[in-house]
């Protein structure tokens, strides 16, 4: 696990930018995994800002989504489909057929986890996967739990997470309950993993993800297995670990 540690969340985005487009620019056709959430809002502008210098090309490039809440349109301005649109999708030159949410419109949660799975699979995997921070050590909609879940399910949302994401919305009530997300198994799957992070608030959660032990009650930890991920931080959020070198 590599960790690189930067001054503010501006120098964070710009570095797992940097990571993005190398990606694209080694691999043109790559599949990206990504991921919405506050903490990658800075590095899509980047990449949006790289894309209009002429230094990024996304029209080969294929996406899958982390994750989407159950029962939001794509037309609903709080759905993930949405957002991916607003800050990515519609200011690149991303062909849209080449992007891919889960569907939360899909009342057989079974079988749209299974499609979306397959789906991944049929795309040959995810080249770089980039991942947000929950608070309470999530990743995707994966919440801390007992065992780790393997593939896209749907879960229902913690109240810790229905209240972190509540900003969003007009009131907690209005958070739907339950979204479709990667597992563990699907994320773990990926050949490079990218993590962001920002902020004193995340400070413990870091700690306990990155320097505790792997436990399924703080889903992140899983991290620690997987061979090739990177960590872009900063400072802030670093607060609470040792030193980095
Ligand atoms: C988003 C996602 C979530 C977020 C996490 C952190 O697709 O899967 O795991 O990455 O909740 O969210 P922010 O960045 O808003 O703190």
């Amino acid at each position: 696990m590599k960790i690189y540690e930067t001054a503010n969340y501006k120098e964070m985005s710009r570095k797992a930018a940097n990571i993005l487009s190398a990606q694209v620019i080694l691999k043109p056709d790559c599949v990206l995994g990504l991921a919405t959430g506050s903490t990658p809002i800075g590095t899509y502008d980047q990449l949006v800002d790289w894309y209009e210098k002429g230094d990024v090309d996304f029209s080969q490039v294929k996406t899958v989504n982390l994750d989407e809440y159950r029962g939001l349109t794509r037309d609903n301005d709080q759905s993930y489909y949405y957002f991916m649109h607003q800050h990515l999708f519609d200011r690149v030159n991303i062909v849209p057929e080449n992007t891919h949410v889960p569907d939360g419109t899909q009342e057989d949660a079974d079988k749209e986890c299974a499609r979306y799975e397959a789906l991944i699979e049929s795309m040959g995997g995810v080249d770089i996967q980039l991942l947000g921070l929950g608070h309470n050590g999530h990743i995707g909609f994966n919440e801390p739990d007992t065992s780790f879940a393997q593939t896209t399910h749907c879960v229902d949302l913690t109240e810790s997470t229905i209240e972190a994401n509540k900003r969003f919305f007009k009131s907690a009530d209005d958070v739907p309950r339950q979204a479709y997300t990667m597992g563990i198994g699907t994320i773990m799957k990926a050949k490079k993993i990218l993590l962001i992070v920002s902020g004193e608030d995340k400070a413990d959660i870091v700690e306990k993800a990155f320097f505790g032990p792997v436990t399924p009650e703080v889903p992140a930890s899983i991290l620690q297995l997987h061979s090739d991920v990177v960590i872009v931080a900063d400072s802030a959020a670093l607060s609470r670990t040792p030193k980095q070198k």
